[in-house]
């Protein structure tokens, strides 16, 4: 008996709901459809040769893995509640359409190690001032204390910021700005 009364209760309370919420939603009252949870969503970018960290010249970019370094980035992105995504390849081209398509895929901040691209790629550039999404760029060396051509980057006048020369920690501290950035904008537009 009490269930069906209880039954009858929730029929009611939702009618009366669904006469009042459009009036209200009408006179802007309140927005009665909850705005999904929007996590934060950054994606890692890793140019060409990356994949062969570990091996590669370990005393300029270090010993540590690029599997390594992703997960470094998993735990600190699992830490502070951000979604991460992470991309390589040794390909232009790829790097250019995974910019799109992180345009297509609401990717709020990118940080990017385009690695000997830096030096040479119009088309990345072209791709970050075609979807404006802001970004860091990452360098493990630091490629002012090198060969004259690494001083010259393609990308560094679009970025936010650029972070070079602290090895594998360029990434962490890129991820720890591009939390802060992310967090700032949003604080931004909810004012
Ligand atoms: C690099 C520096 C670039 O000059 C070089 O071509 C790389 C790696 C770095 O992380 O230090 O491949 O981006």
């Amino acid at each position: 008996m009490k269930i069906v009364d209880n039954f009858a209760n929730l029929v009611l309370i939702s009618q009366k709901l669904d006469s009042i919420l459009p009036i209200c939603e009408n006179r802007g009252l309140f927005n009665p459809v909850l705005e999904p949870f929007q996590m934060t969503n950054i994606l890692v970018i890793h140019g060409p040769n990356l994949n062969m960290l570990g091996k590669r010249e370990p005393e300029v970019y270090g010993s540590d893995t690029l599997a390594v370094i992703n997960q470094n980035l998993n735990q600190m992105a699992d830490q502070n509640g951000v979604q991460l995504q992470t991309f390589q390849s040794n390909t232009e081209g790829d790097i250019v359409s995974c910019i799109q398509q992180a345009g297509v895929k609401e990717i709020e901040f990118i940080i990017i190690n385009p690695a000997a691209y830096t030096h040479t790629s119009i088309a990345i550039r072209d791709a970050f001032l075609a979807t404006r999404i802001p970004f860091i760029e990452v360098h493990l060396s630091n490629v002012y204390a090198r060969e004259e051509f690494r001083m010259h980057s393609y990308l560094s006048d679009l970025a936010v910021g650029v972070i070079s020369g602290f090895g594998k920690n360029s990434y962490l501290l890129a991820f720890e700005a591009a939390i802060i950035h992310c967090k700032q904008s949003s604080n931004k537009r909810t004012q």
